[in-house]
């Protein structure tokens, strides 16, 4: 690697001019880089903040024209919707999920009507936002059952698909649900409907803001360790990876980002598949909270996003994706 020597070689010399700096640099950011989750909530003409996510809203479906045209014209490839659901229509199966006049179907088929192909829609495919206790499927005995969990999200995928989502993301971490959604979406003709699976989803407590964003934060019961992934293990990463892609992801996740770096890069290295990293609520948070402290400037925003590039990602879904420009300025 090295073909030099002191004082011949001098690594600050391309460092000296910002032309030069420019000129050398590997990795940037631009707009295809990110995917723009936003939050649903029913009523009219709201726009509502969340607590614990400063700057990030939730909206009601006849405010979405505004937010998914700045998102086209910003040049975002894709926004992922999240549902806040009201606790009146959830319970322990949650059945909402399969309502085809819930939030993310009606928001769905709004914006796919009106934008066609413009922008692309990714929708989660779990239960969480529906269910009573707040776990992402069937629970008996705190367990989350894993089979019978599936039969239902092969209903809400074949939903969501139907009503117009373009990129279904599983993030429910069941055994075996890629290869089963695919073959339900391929045996009613929705042979082209993408899937982004949450391949590598760890137990985190990083995503306390997106619960309290969605609703679910005071109703989840225990935590989800039996399903999503203990952030001690890499190699497991690996082997949920490979038996994803096996079973027909066209794309993967890391969740969350900043502290799952080595992660990405690993999956990106032995998979050479579309990477897709989630800057998470509690990431998301922590940078703000630390800005308002003036401990900062914004540009420790960029540097993390910059991170997520460096390690092999592809994509970020960050709810910072539709403020970049802000931000870099
Ligand atoms: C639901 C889901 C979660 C997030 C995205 N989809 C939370 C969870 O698994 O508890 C977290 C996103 C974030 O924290 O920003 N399965």
């Amino acid at each position: 690697m090295i073909t030099g020597k002191f004082p011949a070689l001098r690594l600050r010399r391309n460092r000296k001019t910002d032309w030069s700096r420019r000129l050398i640099e590997e990795n940037n950011l631009t707009p295809n880089d990110f995917i723009l989750p936003i939050f649903l909530i029913d009523g009219k003409n709201k726009k509502q903040s969340i607590k614990s996510m400063p700057g990030v809203y939730r909206y009601t479906i006849d405010k979405l024209n505004n937010l998914v045209d700045r998102a086209i014209k910003k040049g975002i490839p894709m926004i992922a919707l999240f549902p806040y659901t009201e606790k009146r229509k959830k319970n322990d199966l949650g059945t909402e999920a399969l309502n085809e006049n819930n939030l993310v179907c009606r928001a769905l088929q709004r914006i796919k009507n009106k934008y066609k192909n413009e922008i692309g829609i990714m929708c989660d495919v779990a239960l969480d936002p529906y269910t009573s206790h707040g776990h992402d499927g069937l629970l008996q005995n705190k367990y989350v059952l894993n089979d019978e969990t599936i039969k239902i999200l092969l209903d809400q995928s074949l939903l969501q698909a139907q009503m117009g989502c373009d990129v279904l993301a599983p993030s429910d971490m069941m055994d075996g649900r890629i290869g089963e959604i695919r073959k339900y979406l391929d045996k009613h003709n929705f042979k082209m409907t993408q899937i982004l699976s949450y391949a590598v989803k760890y137990a985190s407590s990083f995503y306390g803001p997106f619960r309290d964003a969605v609703g679910s934060k005071n109703l989840l019961k225990g935590n989800k360790k039996n399903y999503q992934m203990d952030y001690r293990n890499s190699d497991e990463a690996l082997r949920e990876v490979a038996l994803d892609i096996k079973e027909g992801a066209d794309m993967v996740m890391v969740k969350p980002g900043l502290p799952y770096l080595d992660i990405i890069k690993k999956v990106k290295e032995n998979f050479k598949i579309p990477v897709m990293a989630y800057q998470v609520s509690g990431e998301y948070s922590l940078l703000e909270y630390g800005i308002k402290n003036d401990l900062t400037d914004r540009n420790i925003i960029l540097e993390s996003l910059i991170s997520f590039k460096r390690a092999g990602a592809n994509a970020i879904v960050s709810y910072y994706a539709d403020r970049l420009d802000q931000i870099i300025k």
